[in-house]
C-alpha cells in the first residue's frame, strides 16, 4: 500500500516507537484516555481525519479507502501499533486491512462486544448508520453469548454535536432522549458506546438513563487488549512517554479547542493532507 505515499507526508519521526491511534475527529480521544491510565509508558500518535468526518454516513468503499490512506501513512510513521480508535472503520475495514499490513492493528468492536456479553444480557447499541447497518456489533455479541438480545439504533446526529461542540444545548438532550428512548422501552440492562465520540456524552444521558442500566465503553477493553499484545509481542515501552502528537487532516486550531476540554493539557496539533484526499 506504500505507493500511495508522497513525499510530504513526513512529520518528523522521533526514535521511539508510537502506538497510532487514528477516529474522523475526537471520538478517538476517549481511547487516547484509556491508554494514558492503562500504559502511561507508551507514547502516541493520534490522527483525526477532521477533514472528512463524519465517517458514518459514508459508504463501505470510502471507509475502507480512508482506513488505507491513514494506515498508509501511519506505517510510513513508523508506528509499533495501530488502534482504530472508529468503531466505524472497525466494523468496514478492519477484517481487510489486517492482513494488507505487516502491523498489529487492533479495532473497538470485538473487545467492546465481548465486555457487553459478560456484562448484559438485554443488550442496546447506539453507534453510527455505517456501523449499525454492518451489524458487527451484532454479531460479535451474539458469538459471544448466543442467548444475548441486542438492539441497535443509529444515532447520524450525534457526531456532528460532538465535533461542533454543542454538548451542553438542550437540544443535545433532546435528540438523546429521542435516540436512547426505545432501547429503555426494551429494558436494556447493558448500553454500548458503539462509537467512539458517545462516551464524551456520558454526563447528559446520565441525566436520563437509569442508574441500573450498564454502559460499556470499548475504549477500555481495547486498550486492556493492546496492552496484553504489547506485552505478548514483547514491544511495551518502559521509558517514559513523550508527548502525544496530534495531526489532523483538516483545522488545527479547530481541533485543539474543542480537544482540549478532554486532555490533561492543551494540545499542540498539526495538519496534513493525506495523498488522495478529496475533501466533500
Ligand atoms: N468515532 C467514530 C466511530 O467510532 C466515527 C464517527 C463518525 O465519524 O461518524 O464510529
Amino acid at each position: 500500500m506504500q505507493d500511495r505515499l508522497t513525499p510530504n507526508q513526513h512529520i518528523q519521526s522521533d526514535e521511539v516507537a508510537r502506538i497510532g491511534v487514528f477516529d474522523s475527529g475526537v471520538g478517538g480521544l476517549t481511547v487516547l484516555q484509556e491508554i494514558y491510565r492503562q500504559l502511561p509508558h507508551e507514547s502516541v500518535l493520534y490522527f483525526g481525519d477532521t477533514a472528512r468526518v463524519p465517517y458514518g454516513n459514508r459508504s463501505a468503499a470510502e471507509i475502507l479507502k480512508f482506513t488505507r490512506e491513514t494506515l498508509d501513512w501511519m506505517v510510513q510513521q513508523r508506528v509499533k501499533m495501530a488502534i482504530m480508535a472508529c468503531n466505524t472503520s472497525s466494523a468496514l475495514a478492519l477484517e481487510t486491512v489486517r492482513d494488507e499490513y505487516d502491523l498489529p492493528i487492533l479495532g473497538v468492536i470485538l473487545p467492546g462486544a465481548r465486555a457487553a456479553a459478560r456484562q448484559g444480557r438485554r443488550i442496546g447499541v447506539i453507534a453510527t448508520p455505517a456501523t449499525v447497518n454492518s451489524n458487527a456489533y451484532l454479531h460479535a455479541i451474539r458469538e459471544a453469548n448466543p442467548t444475548a438480545q441486542v438492539w441497535q439504533v443509529a444515532c447520524p446526529e450525534f457526531v456532528p454535536l460532538i465535533e461542533n461542540n454543542r454538548l451542553e444545548e438542550p437540544y443535545t438532550l433532546e435528540i438523546a432522549k429521542e435516540y436512547i428512548q426505545p432501547l429503555l422501552d426494551r429494558s436494556i440492562d447493558t448500553l454500548v458506546y458503539g462509537c467512539t465520540h458517545y462516551p464524551h456524552l456520558e454526563p447528559i444521558l446520565r441525566k436520563f438513563v437509569p442508574s441500573t442500566v450498564k454502559f460499556v465503553n470499548p475504549a477500555i477493553d481495547v486498550v486492556a487488549a493492546a496492552a496484553k499484545e504489547l506485552n505478548l509481542l514483547g514491544i511495551q515501552s518502559h521509558s517514559n512517554a513523550l508527548s502525544t502528537k496530534f495531526i489532523v487532516s483538516g483545522d488545527p486550531q479547530q481541533f485543539a479547542q474543542l480537544a482540549t476540554q478532554w486532555l490533561p493539557t492543551q494540545p499542540l496539533v498539526e495538519q496534513i493532507t493525506l495523498p488522495t484526499v478529496t475533501v466533500s
